[in-house]
């Protein structure tokens, strides 16, 4: 028997162990729909040892994972000032994301509830992206909403209803539009993770065409909006990086170049999803614009999405997580397991939670 009689609030232990961070967060909620708050959030990152590697090194993360989990937790529980005899619910990854790191958050999550005798909460690491919006949103969301995320193993459109059911309306068929920046880092040797730093580069470029000292448009580089005008709601990047590999070969200048090579393949991944995105909104008649992943840590994308759904579509709302929320982290796992349980949907017993690599978005 798990203990869940008289409680008046849900207070849940997440964890996030899917790819390289190691995250744990407690949460306090009512029992019904309503306001939460955030007692601890610990990130510990793994992104300094990867780095060395151009990216995620899958053995090296586990091993990472086993050393860290553990200490992440109680500092989580520290920081939240809740004892482990607290806690209402633990919730955990099962998927998608690298199998040895999710199964290193999976396997302690499966002790713990059992050593403390506390039902196990499974989680979507995509619908944990989604729920990052939900943590005390500035504006009320209203539905149907329209979901953009975009991760580093994603790119996902969808739509959710007031009951929190969701329909998938696009997706990558090939790269995801964070690979597309990390792919993008490691041709140019810029480093890992491609995303934040091909974005300053691009902002130093921004920089320069609105001093004047620069040309907005290039004469050589015209990199393809793929799919830009095709009929459904579906994304493709590895063009893109194609694309990007042909003109390096040709130019040899490009070392002088980087900012100005930044800067249009930046812009060239922002116009394709934002282009997709308001034409899904106006499809679908969204209420509320949400983003969110990893990529929505970037600061051209909020602006430029922002900026076109205000001039385009007055009156439909737009959020975007706090930064902190954007990249991997607990916390949006253990909101998306409150709005679970919130929805109904019943705990897993520990003895059948199975981390899944490819688990799908239901
Ligand atoms: O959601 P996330 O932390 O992990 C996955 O679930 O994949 O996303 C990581 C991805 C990486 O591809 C990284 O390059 C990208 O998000 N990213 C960014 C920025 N910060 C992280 N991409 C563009 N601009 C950023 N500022
Ligand atoms: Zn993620």
């Amino acid at each position: 028997m798990t203990r869940m009689n008289k409680q008046k609030n849900h207070i849940i232990l997440a964890i996030e162990s899917s790819c390289d961070e190691s995250a744990a967060a407690v949460i306090k909620a009512p029992l019904r729909p309503g306001r939460l708050s955030v007692l601890s959030d610990i990130i510990s990152s793994q992104i300094e040892i990867h780095k060395k590697y151009g990216g995620v090194v899958p053995e090296i993360a586990a091993r990472e994972h086993v050393l860290s989990i553990l200490p992440v937790i109680n500092e989580a529980l520290e920081k939240a000032k809740i004892k482990p005899a607290q806690l209402t619910a633990i919730a955990v990854t099962k998927g998608p994301g690298l199998i040895t790191s999710l199964a290193a958050g999976a396997e302690t999550a499966r002790a713990l509830a059992f050593a403390w005798d506390k039902p196990l909460i499974e989680v979507n690491h995509i619908a944990g992206h989604i729920y990052s919006n939900f943590i005390n949103p500035a504006e009320p969301i209203k539905f149907p909403a329209l979901i953009l995320t975009v991760s580093g193993g994603h790119t996902i459109l969808l739509v959710m209803s007031a009951s929190g059911k969701i329909k998938i309306i696009g997706e990558t068929r090939d790269d995801a539009a964070g690979e597309a920046y990390d792919k993008a880092a490691k041709m140019m040797e810029l480093g890992y993770p491609g995303g934040p730093i091909i974005s300053r580069f691009a902002a130093q470029y921004a920089d320069r065409i609105n001093k004047g000292t620069a040309a907005e448009k290039s004469a050589d580089l015209d990199f393809p909006r793929p799919m830009l005008n095709s009929p459904d709601f579906d994304f493709s990047f590895s063009g893109l990086k194609t694309s990007l590999l042909y003109h390096l070969q040709k130019d040899k200048s490009w070392r002088q170049r980087i900012p100005e090579y930044c800067y249009h393949y930046q812009q060239a991944i922002i116009e394709t999803l934002i282009a997709k995105t308001l034409k899904a909104a106006k499809k679908f008649r969204a209420r509320t614009v949400l983003l969110s992943g990893g990529v929505s840590a970037n600061t051209e994308l909020r602006q430029q999405l922002a900026d076109k759904i205000a001039l385009t579509m007055p009156g439909v709302g737009f959020l975007v997580p706090e930064r902190r929320y954007s990249t991997d982290n607990a916390v949006m796992i253990g909101v998306a397991a409150v709005h679970q349980t919130w929805q109904g949907k019943k705990a897993t017993d520990f003895r059948r939670l199975r981390s899944d690599a490819s688990l799908q978005l239901k």
